[in-house]
Parts: C-alpha cells; structure tokens; sequence
C-alpha cells in the first residue's frame, strides 16, 4: 500500500497522484519515488488511465530530495542509489503527466516537475535549484531539462546562486503554462487532463513522444521522427474515427486501438 502517495479514484480517464509527506514538504524520500515510479508503471499498463495529475499540498509540490536521507549516504552509496533507476522509469511513463504547483518547487521537487508534460502554478509557487546551498549541484535533470526549458542564462543564475523563482517568472520563461489564484490550481489541472482523457490514447502516445523527441534532437532528425509517428497513425481505427466524426459532425468515440 502505498504510503507517501495518496490516490484518488480514477474519474473520467483521469488518476490524480497527491505527494504525502506534509511533515517534510512532501522530500522526496527514497520510498516516496520508487511508490511514485511503480504507480505510473501501472498507470501506464492501464488502458482505463488516459492521463495523471500530480500535486502536493498547498504549502509544497515538493521542497527537493529528502536531505536528511541524502546525508546519510557516502560516495559508494550514491553511486549504488537506487533512485535514477526510479527517474527513469518516471521519465518514460508514456501518457501525459500533468502537475499542479503549488508553494515550494524545490531541487528534486523543481526536476520532479520538469518530467510533467504541462505544468499549471498557483500564484504563490517558488521554483528554484537550491542544491548549490548544500554544496552539491542538482542530481536529476535540474541542470539539463532546466537549460532546454528556460535557456542558459536564467538557468545557470537558478543553479548558481540557488536562489528561486516565483510564478510570474516561471510562466515567462515557459516553466510553466498556465498561473492560476491558489486554490483553483489543482481544478484547472484536472480540466486540461480530462480534455486531454477525451482524445485518441494512441494519437496521444506519439504526441508525448515527439514532443520529447524535440528536446533530444537536431531539427531534421526530429521532423523525420515526427513523419513517421505521423504515419504510423494513419494505420489506426481512432484515426479513421476522428477524420469521420469530424465530416459527421459528431463527437468521436475513440477506442484506442
Ligand atoms: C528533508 C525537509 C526538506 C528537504 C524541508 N524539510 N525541506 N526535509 N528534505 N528537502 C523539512 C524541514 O526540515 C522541516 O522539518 C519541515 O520540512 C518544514 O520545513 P521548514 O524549513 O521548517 O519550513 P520553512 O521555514 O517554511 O522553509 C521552507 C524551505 C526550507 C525554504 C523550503 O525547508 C528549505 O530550504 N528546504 C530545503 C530545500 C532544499 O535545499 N532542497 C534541495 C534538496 S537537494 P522539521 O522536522 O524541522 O519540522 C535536492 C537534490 C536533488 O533536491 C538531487 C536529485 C537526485
């Protein structure tokens, strides 16, 4: 069962993920990713699951990795840490992630939220990469996904000098796509999830896809890989489905296949 995770029932294709460590604003412990990883492993296997929202609380998405777990460890044992295998698995989870920020987006909590396909904020978030106060620089993706997401300059001045972020700033510099009042952050989350739930899961899939893609190769390179996820839908039944309800005028009822 987990423990650090809470869900809530599944509703219109969309599962909503909350981080549970109030006490430590939601640190990202050893055991609170590998619960976080094997859910969207499942998730990902479940074709009811069309889409994920994941959140904290009001005060915190998540204030970084567990630091005093983190003290814990010498060299031999990060290098034996169990946790990138946890990200990566996090990364690959293949249907839209979408997270909802509120308050502290700290180190692993800010590299947590860059795995998120779209990001909604609350007005009060702080996004920062504090880990340069530790002594250590961030571990992953803070200073690779940072750099694509926001550009060199502003992401070096996060990493160097540890220093956060708020919303306003965040949604300028593509951090994030949407602000919204505090409370309403989670609400319009859920909306973009369950237009997205609506939608061809396998046209969605290839999306996710080629999207990343983009973030990992040159321009021909990523055009090619669009055009062929581009015709390998062709060969799928939603496909025909959506082209007919269009012409139809109906809503499409697509089945995934
Ligand atoms: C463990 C944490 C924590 C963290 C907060 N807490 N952040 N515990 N790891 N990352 C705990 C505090 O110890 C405290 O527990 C409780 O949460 C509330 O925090 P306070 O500090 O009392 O709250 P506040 O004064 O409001 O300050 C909030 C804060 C501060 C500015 C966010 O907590 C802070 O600076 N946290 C550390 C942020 C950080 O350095 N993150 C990067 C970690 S390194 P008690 O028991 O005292 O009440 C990292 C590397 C990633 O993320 C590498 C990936 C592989």
């Amino acid at each position: 069962m987990p423990t650090f995770l809470l869900t809530e029932p599944l509703h219109n294709g969309v599962l909503i993920l909350r981080l549970n460590r109030p006490d430590a604003l939601n640190a990202l412990n050893t055991a609170l990713l590998e619960e976080l990883a094997d859910l969207l492993d499942d998730a990902g296997l479940n074709d009811d699951v069309r889409s994920v929202v994941i959140t904290g609380n009001e005060r915190a998405f998540a204030a970084g990795a567990d630091v005093r777990e983190m003290a814990g460890l010498d060299a031999v044992g990060v290098m034996q840490d169990p946790r990138p295998r946890y990200w990566a698995r996090i990364a690959a989870f293949p249907k839209p992630l979408i997270a909802a920020v509120n308050g502290y987006c700290l180190g692993g909590g800010c590299e947590l939220m860059m795995h998120a396909d779209i990001v909604v904020a609350s007005s009060d978030a702080q996004f920062g990469q504090p880990e340069i106060n530790l002594g250590i620089i961030p571990g992953a993706g803070g200073t690779q996904r940072l750099i694509r997401a926001v550009g060199k300059a502003l992401a070096s001045q996060m990493v160097m000098t540890g220093q956060p972020i708020d919303a306003e700033r965040a949604l300028q510099a593509g951090l994030v796509s949407e602000l919204t009042e505090p409370e309403l952050c989670l609400e319009r989350a859920i909306d973009i999830a369950r237009r997205i739930a609506r939608q061809a899961p396998l046209a969605m899939q290839q999306a996710k896809d080629v999207l990343n893609r983009a973030q990992e190769s040159h321009l021909a390179a990523g055009l090619a890989y669009e055009r062929k996820a581009f015709t390998l839908l062709a060969a799928t039944e939603d496909r025909n489905e959506g082209i007919r309800a269009f012409i139809e005028k109906r809503r499409p009822d697509y089945r995934g296949r």
